[in-house]
């Protein structure tokens, strides 16, 4: 079992997929809210990288409900944004949902056409390795990072996953892999603290999305393994 992380998706070669499983983590703020929202009842979630294209869905299907950001603000037009406190049980239980946010939907397209496309963050980080472990295939972690730069909080939810799935397997890692398993050799790590001068975080703090960053570094807080069935992310059965 190889793992490979990409800093950011714009790193993912166009013309190959990297590995059968591809990992999407983008844990501020779309797989975030991916989890969230199926944990919740959403039927599926589809997801797109330019605003015009879910418009136009929405045009054909105007029971989906639209989701996303620019700039960490609701797009106009859509019906949610991207803050994962928002997607409650009331709101998007049954419903079908499309997704369109800066870079985490957009790491989502480079995956298309994998084996197995899953989406992770620090929410159903167990769920996840006990995914992947159980698969024992070649897996590429993309990190969405943010508009092209790599994002610390991408970054250390993937040497999370990596360093628990070391204590079922024996992963071969990529040296900028093994780098980000480095900070969860002590076990009384503190997350709030690795991450207290991360940019993407603190420009969400400073835009009044605290709840949203407190909410999303809840350690396993789901159960859930978010995976792409072509019709959209849906819950893996047994997860
Ligand atoms: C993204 O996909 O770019 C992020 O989730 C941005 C955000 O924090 O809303």
């Amino acid at each position: 079992m190889h793992v490979h992380v990409y800093p950011t998706h714009n790193q993912v070669p166009e013309s190959e997929l990297p590995a059968p499983i591809i990992v999407i983590i983008d844990v501020l703020r779309a797989t975030s809210v991916i989890a969230t929202a199926l944990a919740h009842g959403a039927k599926n979630i589809m997801t797109s990288a330019s605003i015009e294209d879910a418009l136009e869905a929405k045009s054909v299907n105007p029971e989906l409900l639209l989701g996303g950001e620019r700039d960490a603000q609701k797009i106009p037009g859509f019906d949610l944004g991207n803050s994962p406190l928002e997607y409650t049980k009331e709101k998007i239980q049954d419903k079908r949902l499309l997704l369109c946010t800066s870079n985490g939907t957009k790491a989502v397209q480079k995956a298309l056409g994998a084996e197995t496309i899953i989406a992770a963050s620090f929410l159903n980080a167990d769920a996840v390795v006990n995914f992947l472990a159980n698969k024992n295939k070649d897996i590429a972690i993309i990190c969405s990072g943010t508009n092209g730069h790599f994002s610390l909080d991408d970054g250390l939810c993937a040497g999370y996953i990596i360093h628990l799935l070391r204590k079922s397997k024996k992963p071969i890692c990529s040296d900028f892999a093994e780098l980000l398993t480095l900070p969860f050799e002590k076990e009384n790590f503190s997350l709030s603290k690795l991450l207290e001068n991360a940019f993407h975080l603190n420009y969400l703090d400073s835009r009044g999305y605290r709840a949203d960053v407190d909410y999303c570094l809840n350690i396993n807080f789901l159960k859930i393994v978010p995976i792409w069935d072509k019709t959209g992310f849906v819950i893996l059965k047994d997860s």
